[in-house]
């Protein structure tokens, strides 16, 4: 495996690459890498010729008050996982050599950025599409890895490439959970074994919503109900709780074939977002 720092580089490895027909996966991370990173890798690995993964916690997509300086960086674990899982180059990039003093063009994907986590985190989809935009330019993929746990990254993300005229399949890989039903996260590191174990109470809740649902009740009282089962989790507080159309993401008709019920919880304070397909 290869180490690349620099932007400039691994442009010139994947042009490369691509003059030799070799097909390129990417995973972008923000590293702290656990099992759902895992997985994307294992996919990519399954389905191109070379995986490449990038680790870079992105400063533009965390808003003043959020936990950009307390986000886990154990570098060494992960470029270990990353040798193991069969990646080819591990690009690490920094700061200075993505932002420039002058940077000055975001990337903006409107509606879908302002809704459900676009609410509370007003930046945060912008700087994703930005940086992912900039990997794209870099890495020049086929296709690129994405987990559904962030189902709203991953609509934004496909939004972009559409809109933007990406020659790049986003591929969206399932939740992997652990052995309670919590969503592996990076910022599970943050919870205490207890908070982890109330927390793991989310996907609980939205499995008990989901069979409500397609047995027949309405969403609008599925969601009400979950809702209030949610804020009784020990020393929680709700975001959201949304029931949206899992294609679009606007909000359900009663005539929504594909749904998607996603919520935001902060667990003895940590934000934590979940989802399940109905
Ligand atoms: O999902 C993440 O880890 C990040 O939002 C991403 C896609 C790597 C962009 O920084």
């Amino acid at each position: 495996m290869k180490i690349i720092k620099n932007p400039l580089q691994i442009q010139k490895i994947s042009i490369e690459l691509m003059k030799k027909n070799k097909s390129i996966g990417l995973v972008p991370t923000m590293g702290a890498l656990h099992l759902g990173h895992i997985s994307l890798i294992k996919k990519s690995v399954s389905q191109n010729d070379i995986t490449v993964v990038s680790i870079y916690v992105n400063p533009i997509q965390f808003g003043p008050n959020e936990d950009y300086k307390r986000y886990p960086r154990p570098i060494k674990d992960d470029i270990e996982i990353c040798k193991k899982n069969g990646v080819d180059y591990l690009f690490l990039p920094t700061n200075e050599t993505l932002y420039d003093n002058d940077f000055s063009t975001y990337v903006t994907v409107d509606k879908l950025s302002n809704m459900m986590c676009g609410v509370t985190r007003p930046i945060h989809f912008r700087g994703v599409a930005t940086i992912v935009s900039k990997l794209f330019n870099m890495i020049l993929p086929d296709r690129a890895y994405f987990g559904l746990k962030d189902y709203q990254q991953y609509t934004v993300i496909k939004q972009m490439v559409k809109d933007l005229n990406f020659k790049i399949k986003v591929i969206g890989c399932p939740i992997v959970r652990e052995k309670n039903g919590l969503a592996m996260s990076s910022r599970n590191t943050y919870l205490s074994q207890e908070a982890k174990e109330n927390a793991s109470n989310i996907h609980k809740i939205l499995v008990n919503a989901k069979k409500s649902f397609n047995s027949g009740k309405n969403i609008f009282s599925v969601i009400k109900e979950a809702g209030i089962l949610l804020s009784k989790i020990e020393n929680s507080e709700v975001d959201y709780i949304e029931a949206r159309d899992s294609n679009t993401l606007q909000p359900v008709q009663t005539t929504s074939k594909k749904v998607v019920i996603a919520v935001a919880v902060k667990v003895q304070n940590i934000r934590l977002i979940d989802n399940i397909l109905c």
